[in-house]
């Protein structure tokens, strides 16, 4: 089949094999295919997700964490990073400040951190449901089921726990202290119980080739997931992987193209990372299946210790100074400002 007849053909329904998600990863820079691939991809976002971009609050509250993630700054043999845990009440404040600046979803985010007991978990998504009509994701990771249930029961709408590689053996590598298995059983436990779910991977991971990340987007398709995060890989010089190449921008956007192709309804944002190799990039990312963007918005002081990748970080802004700016940098791009909370386009 033609590469075009092969686009089209996915953007109408039509599943790719392996074979066919590699040949459309493969593309490069002269191929005309190439931009044909990211015109149908924003065909697409605009027929099932409008072109209106989702705005998200994202507080990270806590960089303690109990992995060893063979990637991430964050995990527990990194002895330099300064841990920093928020209190209930500072996070209460910072999503009671971003809904007044206009946020309508809060993603609750930090390392695994059990020091955040059951109770304490639902006594913040109490109180943060108490402010106003607005979404709370959870992203914190592997918990008990019986946990999973009563977050929901209190008020969590969503949970976002990435698969990061549909590998099953590259999944264990990295993850020394857990398993693939445990990470597909929470994805669909949480599906179970009723959460919208978030998903994802890294692009350009080390060992990973061309079949990893065709696994990956049949896997996300598999598990009709509502959300995706898609970003490249950046290494952390405090990390098992500080000597390994990056992943690339390029190859991510093809990626997300191909997942908005495949996936249709689901929110795929425009990762921080791509943001923090290319900042150009991650605006191509809203003209090539991106419809979400997450602001971060806890105090700037813990921001800096919330390094699960380096990057640069910006002056410091009040949230709602920083608000205005995403809404400009989306008119921009040339798109509109959702003013939902930004439930799963599958929910009807
Ligand atoms: N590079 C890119 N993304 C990373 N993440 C963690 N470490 C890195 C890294 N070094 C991503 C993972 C994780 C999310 C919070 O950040 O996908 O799920």
């Amino acid at each position: 089949m033609q590469t075009k007849e092969l686009i089209n053909k996915i953007s109408l329904g039509y599943q790719p094999n392996k074979n066919e998600i590699i040949k459309i990863l493969r593309l490069d820079k002269e191929d005309e295919n190439l931009s044909y691939l990211f015109y149908k991809a924003e065909q697409v976002t605009l027929k099932y997700c409008k072109d209106e971009i989702q705005i998200r609050a994202i507080i990270e509250f806590s960089n303690y964490c109990r992995c060893k993630c063979a990637y991430c700054g964050l995990n527990c043999n990194n002895k330099l990073i300064k841990r920093y845990r928020m209190t209930i009440d500072e996070i209460v404040n910072t999503a009671f400040e971003a809904y007044e600046a206009g946020y309508k979803t809060i993603v609750l985010q930090s390392g695994e951190d059990l020091w955040y007991s059951k109770e304490k978990i639902c006594e913040i998504l109490k109180r943060i449901k108490g402010i106003g009509d607005l979404a709370i994701t959870l992203s914190i990771g592997e918990r008990e089921i019986e946990e999973y249930k009563e977050f929901k029961k209190t008020g969590a709408d969503r949970f976002l726990i990435k698969h990061e590689t549909a590998d099953e053996l590259l999944y264990n590598k990295l993850h020394p202290h857990s398993n693939f298995k445990s990470r597909f059983q929470c994805l669909k436990e949480l599906k179970k119980l009723g959460y919208q779910i978030g998903s994802g991977f890294m692009v350009g991971l080390p060992w990973q080739g061309y079949d990893t990340l065709a696994k990956d987007l049949i896997f996300l398709k598999s598990l009709e997931v509502d959300m995706a995060g898609i970003g490249p890989f950046i290494p952390h010089p405090e990390t098992e992987l500080k000597n390994q190449v990056k992943g690339s921008t390029f190859l991510t956007l093809k990626v997300v193209a191909l997942a908005r192709l495949m996936l249709k309804y689901t929110h795929l944002p425009a990762t921080t990372s791509l943001g923090v190799l290319n900042e150009l990039d991650k605006i191509a990312a809203f003209s090539s299946g991106a419809n979400v963007i997450m602001q971060k918005v806890e105090p700037h002081k813990y921001r800096r210790l919330y390094e699960i990748y380096p990057s640069k970080l910006k002056v410091h802004k009040s949230i709602l100074e920083e608000r205005k700016d995403i809404e400009k940098y989306i008119l921009k791009a040339g798109k509109k400002i959702s003013f939902t909370k930004g439930d799963s386009f599958k929910i009807k």
